[in-house]
């Protein structure tokens, strides 16, 4: 695996080699990666592309100081699992490289998909997210790029940004990874402990309760009280928002229609680390 920590570096070595390989596939993570970015990795590869990774640890995307500092680094073993999983190219780039000298986002406003959820719990969140992946997104030139649905709203941000400015790159879904025992897999759950872990995993079961109940035509905010009373009731777990929503749009919705692409979204806080998750309803 080649690794670059210039833009200039890589540019000149993808570009040498583009001819040679056809498509560039993208996997942009912050590290600490686990199975579900490698199978991101595998999903780029899958298609035939030479897959570029990143691992950058973008600071104007985090709105709480504490959950940056204390964002989970472990370089050295995400280099071992990116070259056992036959990733061509790793790009690590410093700050410097990504903004220069000024470390601030650009201001993004793409209505609910921006503004709703992630973007009004986290303010100023999507537009840490959006700098960045323009950025990256200038720098690698990718074909094809590859995203985990666990940060759905993430996806339709950057779907919407892809329509926007880069209107000749592929996106895709890539479906989330969950531990045998249905948790999502996250970077942050290194930080659970083995307690909360058994607690966390009444996200997903709270969320297959309410996909079952709104599929057989029970309203949202019905369904949702009894979720929450039976499933997020605990000491441990603080609820941000669980709710059904068109999954393109991120509009939230009462009762279930059939030209609507939805999704059951979810972010609670379990101790100290806040968790997100969804299902679609035609998963
Ligand atoms: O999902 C992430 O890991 C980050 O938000 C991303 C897309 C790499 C941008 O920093």
């Amino acid at each position: 695996m080649f690794v670059f920590k210039s833009i200039k570096l890589l540019q000149d070595h993808l570009s040498e080699n583009r001819p040679k390989f056809g498509k560039v596939g993208y996997v942009p993570t912050m590290g600490a990666l686990h199975q579900g970015h490698l199978d991101l990795i595998a999903a780029s590869k899958a298609k035939g592309c030479y897959t570029v990774c990143t691992i950058y640890v973008n600071p104007t995307q985090f709105n709480n100081t504490e959950d940056f500092e204390k964002y989970p680094s472990t370089i050295e073993q995400d280099i071992v699992k990116l070259t056992q999983n036959q990733c061509d190219v790793l790009f690590l780039p410093s700050s410097a490289e990504m903004y220069g000298a000024q470390v601030v986002a650009d201001k993004y406003n793409f209505g609910t998909v921006t503004n709703s959820f992630e973007g009004a719990l986290r303010p100023g969140h999507f537009d840490g997210v959006i700098t960045i992946v323009s950025k990256l997104f200038d720098a690698v030139k990718p074909d094809a790029v590859f995203f985990g649905q666990k940060d759905l709203q993430q996806c339709m941000v950057v779907k919407h940004l892809i329509n926007k400015r880069f209107s000749n790159i592929q996106m895709n879904i890539v479906p989330t990874k969950r531990e045998s025992s249905g948790l999502a897999m996250s970077s942050r759950n290194v930080r659970l402990t083995d307690d909360e872990r058994a607690v966390a995993i009444r996200l997903y079961e709270a969320l297959l309760f309410v996909k079952q109940q709104v599929l057989a035509g029970v309203s949202a905010s019905e369904v949702i009280s009894i979720a929450k009373a039976q499933w997020l009731n605990h000491p441990k777990l603080k609820l941000e928002y669980l709710a059904l929503v068109d999954a393109d749009t991120m509009e939230q919705h009462e009762l279930v229609r059939p030209e609507i692409h939805y999704a059951v979204i979810i972010a609670c806080w379990c101790s100290n680390v806040r968790l997100i998750d969804n299902v679609l309803l035609t998963d």
